[in-house]
């Protein structure tokens, strides 16, 4: 949701131009929106700053204003998912003051824009935007009147800002510094040589820092090309940072396409190396275990997440309930005000979330603290804001993921979901130690089973994949263990191609949706290896085929009554509890593959955004 990223440097110190360094992390910030973009630079001694932006993609905007060509050695650029005020080329970021000497960048929403605009209006600032950003430029410079220093000016304006913010600051008074300040949007610091990096995210830099600050809520301060200077707002003192370097261990491979024609599909055939990670971690230290001491402690479980991780954290409560005998109360982050009413202390809260920062599932996780519940949060983002304020974090360590749709990250989300419900079930009595090693065994043996997947299932899904580009809908049914990755297949098409696509329980299509259903419609049935399968494939199947339905299954080659489907795509045959980890990969195929067949970009799905920063 908006990408943001500064670069200030010693001239000749940078292993690039600097205009083209933040470029390229511009580029690699692509994900997070990409309706307008734009870059400020600081000329060597000008006393403006110098603004090049526009409505459209990146690549585009390179062409008509290059970017990677302006002067200076202090840049801030920015790439935007609009929310206040539309996609255009005067709301594009970054926005200035009255008299051009500085510019900002933010991520987030102010909400009280509009008394802080009226304000500044009335005191005669011009604003040329309708975004909310623009007024922070206006209020700093307003306040550079009175106390002559720019980050006394800054500080004082961030703190009449309410909502959420992400900024980075450039003004021609102090050229060589870059000034930030982040509250419930990301924003990470990059060390250099000789200059330093402010953005939204590791990868915009990993070409040329490894070294790595992760900025908290209420921290404000300044980077210049040799210096850090962080404050916490609340406190009014400076913080100590050496001890929260860190190093971080990616190549610039996992952040680049290496070859694919998609970060989608490379994210896709990096799973098996993914899930490995995943379990080196989880055998790697103590904290799935501690976490299960959690859970057998508590009154009442609930998880919750937004987006792919929610249908993680559904299949995490089916296996609770199905392997312990334990309710878990699932619940979709946004509407959390309406379970944390019976929040109390004793319970438990498991928060899903990829990035860590996704403000539904942030604000859930605020709520159920401040209710006196313990928070579990499992992310694939170490630091990042929601494993930070939980009580225990758990990580996926996927490694970066840059498509916008989530495919290495559900896969292990799922697994190490699986793993904490069977430990759970393990230690409450509702799974034996052989039965809990035999399921263990094999999520162990999961890297394997999905190498061999793909190249099992690749061409069949993209065959198949020919044949739905050129539909209009789609279902996907499942029971039990397989509704969650029914829901996941569904939302991967409309995600990325634009197809309307509904999961539901099998059972419940005859409710309702089979009214849609006529010659030739697309059913994609995932078949687990479960109890339900008679019911799946002799009721729900037969029924779909009878009003004219193509059903096209996910399931085992082994499943007996496996001819009643018309396509299989077919899947190792392993134990129910992995479903996720085997019938979610041929359905992310699917989706990609039409996709491309419809000549769409699946990296870029139009109105979406990898992290959701705003409520
Ligand atoms: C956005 C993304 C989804 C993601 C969801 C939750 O909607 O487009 O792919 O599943 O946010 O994100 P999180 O980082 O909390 O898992």
């Amino acid at each position: 949701m908006c990408g943001i990223i500064g670069l200030t440097c010693i001239p000749g110190s940078t292993p690039d131009r600097p205009s083209l360094m933040v470029y390229r992390g511009l580029l690699r910030l692509e994900y997070r929106g990409y309706d307008s973009a734009g870059v400020a630079s600081i000329p060597t001694g000008s006393s403006k700053v110098v603004v090049l932006k526009g409505k459209g993609k990146i690549i585009e905007l390179e062409k008509k204003y290059g970017f990677s060509k302006v002067d200076g050695c202090t840049i801030v650029a920015h790439t935007r998912w609009a929310t206040h005020g539309a996609p255009t080329d005067i709301n594009a970021h970054p926005h200035t003051d009255c008299s051009t000497t500085m510019a900002i960048v933010h991520n987030g929403i102010i909400q009280n824009y509009r008394e802080l605009r009226k304000e500044l209006v009335d005191k005669g600032h011009v604003f040329v935007s309708e975004t909310d950003t623009e007024v922070v430029p206006h209020f700093i410079e307003e306040l550079y009147y009175k106390y002559k220093d720019i980050y006394s000016a800054f500080k004082k304006t961030v703190e009449v800002l309410e909502g959420s913010y992400a900024i980075a600051l450039i003004s021609v008074v102090e050229p060589d510094k870059i000034f930030f300040a982040r509250k419930d949007s990301p924003l990470v610091l990059g060390l250099g040589n000789g200059f330093n990096f402010v953005a939204s995210d590791i990868p915009a830099f990993l070409e040329y820092s490894r070294k790595v600050i992760v900025l908290r809520d209420y921290e404000v301060g300044y980077i210049t090309p040799i210096n850090v200077f962080i404050e916490d707002l609340r406190k009014n003192r400076s913080v100590g940072y050496t001890h929260r370097v860190r190093f971080i261990e990616w190549s610039i491979e996992d952040a680049s396409k290496g070859g694919y024609a998609h970060f989608m599909i490379k994210e896709i055939f990096e799973q098996p190396r993914a899930l490995k990670n995943t379990l080196q971690g989880i055998e790697g230290d103590n904290s799935f275990q501690k976490a299960v001491e959690i859970l057998l402690d508590a009154d009442r479980i609930y998880v919750t997440a937004a987006g792919t991780s929610y249908h993680a954290g559904f299949y995490y409560s089916l296996l609770m309930q199905e392997l312990a005998g334990t309710p878990v109360v699932p619940f979709i982050a946004s509407e959390h005000y309406v379970y944390e009413r019976a929040a109390s202390e004793g319970d438990v809260l498991i928060v899903v979330s990829q990035s860590g920062e996704t403000i539904d599932s942030l604000m859930a996780l605020r709520a159920f603290k401040e209710r006196g519940a313990r928070v579990i949060a499992l992310s694939n983002v170490i630091d990042s804001a929601i494993p930070r304020e939980s009580h225990l974090a758990l990580y996926t360590r996927a490694g970066p993921e840059i498509g916008v749709a989530a495919t290495k990250t559900f896969i292990t989300q799922a697994l190490a979901l699986a793993w904490l419900a069977v430990s759970y079930a393990l230690a409450s009595g509702g799974l034996s130690s052989s039965e809990a090693e035999g399921i263990r065994g094999e999520l162990r043996d999961s890297p394997r089973i999905l190498s061999e997947l793909i190249s099992l299932v690749e061409e069949k899904a993209k065959m198949l994949s020919e044949w739905m580009s050129r539909k209009s809908s789609v279902y996907y049914l499942s029971r039990g263990i397989g509704l969650p990755v029914a829901m996941e297949g569904a939302l991967k098409l409309k995600e990325i191609a634009y197809i309307h696509a509904e999961a539901y329980p099998a059972g419940e299509s005859k409710h309702g949706p089979i009214a849609l259903v006529s010659e030739g419609f697309p059913v994609i049935f995932v078949v687990p290896t479960d109890n339900y399968l008679e019911k799946l494939l002799l009721g729900n199947v037969q029924e779909m085929k009878a009003r004219g339905a193509v059903a096209i299954g996910v399931a085992s080659l082994k499943t007996s009554l496996g001819d009643q489907l018309d396509y299989v795509l077919p899947v190792p045959r392993t134990h129910w509890v992995l479903t996720p980890l085997t019938h979610t990969l041929p359905l992310q195929l699917i989706a990609y593959y039409t996709a491309v067949a419809r000549g769409l970009d699946p990296d870029k799905p139009r109105n979406l955004a990898k992290t959701v920063t705003v409520e």
